[in-house]
């Protein structure tokens, strides 16, 4: 496949004038370098501050530190912008579809028509599973959540196709990566398919990525179905407005997972374990069921009450981000996909009335203001997906799957960094002092 590919880097982090730390216990003074990348903010860079003057920093969560370079992904929080190698979300999910986004997020560019169908060829051409692994969905409870299955069937790909687990070969890197975009969609309508009972449907060659996961989720063996172009073109675009960003916590995890050298299938299963919480990729889940909870537009006010209540651990799930302080864009393309998806199907939701009640409300609110906390992406992306027909226990899975090309994406990043290094942050120990041992007799 030929490939056009920008590994190089765009430019490297500017050396700018420095930072002087004072140590008024010692009386002395360190210069630590600040660098500057392409946009966004710049770093005081203390890398070497440890060996310097026996100090480490201390930032639990992540809150000021950059934990890598990286040339994939931009966000700029306070303003609302989403780009991806310099192309803004909004203008991908208009102009472009998933496949493409990948390519670019994978290498560097948008691919030329030749490129692309190269591409879309290699990719469609991998998104059949081992038989073998039907057997090791069968060895779940049908009544497993489906994102447990997807990091066990995900971590056990590496069992399956061990051929492209060598890190250090680039051909090998390539293969891994697009079976994992390739196998996701695969994995993710049989998880669903296993839940309800129903046989596994093969993926179709004549189709595109959207249509074929919506073919392998809803169709059955004894009738035609018909993918509605609509409902491919929303599914085209959550996968798009999924597909990465930046260092969010489960991409860290595979980058901290491939930092000891991990295999990427093995990286990806630990990504979308810590996609799985509520405070991230499960958030779109616990959106429906706080709707439901709200039930009608009177209670809103009562559970906007209960989100300031800091005696009550109820938040206002889809509200608030780590980075962004405005509306995140995403949030405003699945907004207009909604409103799209629910008119095509004739769908009078309430759900969605409750939820733009909801978002005026809590926009207008001071607390909600003060603390820049505006609906993200899964406020919306869940209506959508539930008026399409996915039950709410797959929405985390198809963040998943989305998310894929995001994880393989960093990872390649970083296992091509050539001064890459074992992740390995250090801690301050507030435990016990060494003490003797007490024999069990005297404890
Ligand atoms: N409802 C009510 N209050 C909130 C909310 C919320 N959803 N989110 C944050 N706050 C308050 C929080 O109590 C705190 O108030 P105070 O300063 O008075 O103590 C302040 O806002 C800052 O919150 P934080 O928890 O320090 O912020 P964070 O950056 O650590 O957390 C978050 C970000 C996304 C985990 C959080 O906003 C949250 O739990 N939101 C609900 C879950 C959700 O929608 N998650 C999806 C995230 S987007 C998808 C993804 O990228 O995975």
């Amino acid at each position: 496949m030929s490939i056009t590919t920008s590994d190089a880097p765009i430019a490297k982090p500017e050396l700018r004038e420095g930072f002087t730390l004072i140590d008024h216990a010692k009386g002395q003074k360190y210069d630590l370098p600040v660098l500057a990348g392409t946009e966004g903010p710049t770093v005081i860079d203390v890398q070497h501050l440890y060996g310097d003057t026996g100090y480490f920093t201390y930032d639990p969560g992540y809150m000021s530190t950059a934990s890598c370079e990286s040339q994939i992904t931009f966000i700029d929080g306070e303003k609302g912008i989403l780009r991806h190698r310099g192309y803004s979300i909004e203008e991908l999910s208009e102009h472009s579809d998933y496949l493409e986004v990948c390519y670019l997020l994978l290498y560097g560019e948008l691919p030329t028509a030749e490129e692309k169908a190269a591409f879309e060829h290699d990719i469609t051409y991998h998104t059949m599973l081992h038989e073998q692994l039907h057997y090791f969905f069968r060895g779940f409870r049908r009544d497993a959540h489906p994102m447990a299955i997807m990091v066990g069937v995900v971590g056990a790909l590496s069992a399956f196709y061990h051929e492209s687990t060598d890190i250090h070969d680039p051909e090998q890197r390539r293969t891994a990566t697009h079976q994992l975009i390739a196998k996701m969609p695969t994995i993710a309508a049989m998880t669903y398919k296993y839940s309800i009972g129903q046989p596994f449907v093969y993926p179709r060659n004549d189709l595109s990525y959207a249509e074929n996961f919506l073919h392998m989720t809803f169709s059955v063996p004894s009738e035609d179905y018909r993918v509605n172009p609509v409902l491919a073109r929303a599914m085209d675009r959550i996968f798009i407005l999924h597909a990465d960003h930046e260092q969010n916590a489960s991409t860290s995890t595979v980058r901290t997972a491939g930092s000891s050298g991990a295999n990427p299938f093995a990286c990806v299963a630990a990504g979308i374990a810590s996609l799985w919480g509520p405070a991230h990729g499960g958030a779109n889940e616990a959106v429906l069921r706080m709707l439901d909870e709200i039930g009608h537009k009177d209670r809103v006010g009562e559970f906007v009450k209960r989100a300031k209540d800091k005696d009550d651990p109820f938040r206002l799930m889809g509200f608030g981000h780590r980075v962004y302080k405005n509306y995140d864009p995403r949030a405003a393309v699945l907004r207009e996909s909604c409103h799209e998806v629910l008119a095509e199907l004739h769908v009078d939701n309430p759900q969605l009335d409750l939820a733009i009640e909801l978002e005026r409300i809590a926009l207008e609110d001071d607390y909600f203001v003060e603390r820049k906390l505006f609906p993200n992406v899964d406020f919306y992306s869940g209506i959508i997906l539930s008026a399409m027909g996915f039950p709410t226990s797959l929405f985390t899975v198809l963040f998943a799957l989305a998310r894929t090309v995001g994880w393989v994406a960093q990872w390649k990043e970083m296992i091509k960094e050539p001064a890459q290094k074992i992740s390995r942050p250090r801690q301050i120990y507030t435990g016990y002092r060494q003490r003797p041992f007490r024999a069990i007799e005297e404890r």
